[in-house]
């Protein structure tokens, strides 16, 4: 099995700790350690370094390397994107490095992780990852559910059809719904959030992608090197609307364990430990009278009265005050940001 980390992603859902020049895998939320370098270690044990390639942007390799060097994993591989064209084809990138550059035979097992969740405990995970590994070695799609606690639209939802024990078959995908969609598929029951984790082969994939999206099949060259210098003609898509929604192959295993995608500041409220009066606290931060908020400062003292459901986050040049629940609109602020240039 070869696990392939995607670190190319450029969020910014955490504005104003994430940027485009340092985005959320490269940051430490609750621990010392980054996400990326989290993620990294969660396949300790599992497979050996040079089992691993980190699919990334060309702005980020010196993040990626120095955080290789950390985890005591520098003989992991890199894979270089000349232009972020989303995970579909970064995965198709990486398939062909497997075959091309480390001599992988077509049936492969590849293991898909994103760089920028939380995800505990480990052996939890990890027996989680020995499965898919069986049922993606059969030929099957796998993605993996946990259960979910409100109507989201950030996240796909996957159907759970016959139990094949231990696993579901995968009855539909549908990526990131609307609300009332949502609210439809919390209600019935039988629905999970899309982890963003992949297993399968890795002709299974290649198999996909010539089916169900053309216009990258299209872009893809002889050889690993011919279409990474090609890289910038792919589309830009994702694996879950490219494959995931289309496959007929899916199988999911559910997660039983602590998932957060750390997409939000409301998502990094929940994971930070709490004072008594529900305050989560980084920082030099001097709270009088508050309650259920985060204050969260890098360069200067955070001063807050009688804040309740507040959330500050300080930087050395932003200053974000919101209302706590209202965070997924950093990136509408995110938007005209760029918009105003
Ligand atoms: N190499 C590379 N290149 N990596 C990328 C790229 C890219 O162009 N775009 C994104 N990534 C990485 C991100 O860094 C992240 O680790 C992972 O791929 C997923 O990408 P996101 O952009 O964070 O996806 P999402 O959060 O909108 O949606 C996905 O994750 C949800 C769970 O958090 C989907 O799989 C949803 O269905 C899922 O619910
Ligand atoms: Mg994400």
């Amino acid at each position: 099995m070869k696990v392939i980390i995607l670190a190319g992603g450029g969020g910014t859902r955490l504005f104003p700790l994430s940027r485009k020049c340092m985005p959320k895998q490269f940051l430490a939320i609750d621990q010392d350690k980054t996400l990326l370098a989290e993620t990294i270690e969660r396949f300790k044990n599992l497979v050996k370094p040079e089992d691993i390639v980190i699919v990334t942007n060309q702005e980020y390799i010196h993040h990626v390397k120095s955080e290789l060097a950390l985890c005591g994993a520098s003989e992991a591989h890199i894979v270089v994107e000349t232009e972020p064209r989303n995970t579909a084809p970064a995965i198709a990138l990486a398939a062909q490095y497997c075959l091309d550059e480390l001599g992988c035979a077509k049936d492969e097992v590849m293991f898909i992780s994103t760089s920028d969740h939380i995800i505990r405990p480990v052996v939890v995970f990890q027996n989680a990852v020995t499965k898919a590994a069986e049922f993606a070695s059969k030929g099957n799609f796998v993605t993996f559910g946990v259960k979910p606690t409100k109507p989201e639209t950030g996240f796909g939802y996957i159907e759970a059809g016959e139990d094949l024990h231990g696993a579901y078959k995968t009855s539909a995908f549908k990526e990131k719904p609307d609300l009332e969609t949502a609210k439809a598929y919390l209600a019935k029951g039988n629905y999970y959030w899309n982890s963003g984790l992949f297993a399968f082969r890795v002709d299974v994939y290649q198999n996909e992608i010539r089916q169900y999206a053309p216009a990258i099949h299209k872009e893809l060259k002889a050889n690993y090197r011919e279409t990474a210098a090609n890289f910038s003609n792919m589309p830009n898509i994702s694996i879950d609307y490219a494959v995931a929604e289309k496959s007929k192959l899916g199988v999911t295993i559910p997660l039983n364990l602590y998932w957060n995608d750390v997409g939000s500041w409301d998502a990094i409220y929940d994971v930070l430990d709490k004072d008594d009066f529900g305050n989560a606290l980084q920082g030099d931060c001097l709270p009088i009278d508050c309650s259920n908020s985060l204050m969260l400062g890098q360069s200067r003292l955070i001063a807050g009265i009688g804040l309740d459901n507040i959330m500050v986050v300080e930087t050395s040049d932003v200053i974000l005050v919101a209302q706590k629940g209202e965070s997924q609109k950093v990136k509408d602020l995110v938007d005209i940001l760029k918009a105003r240039g």
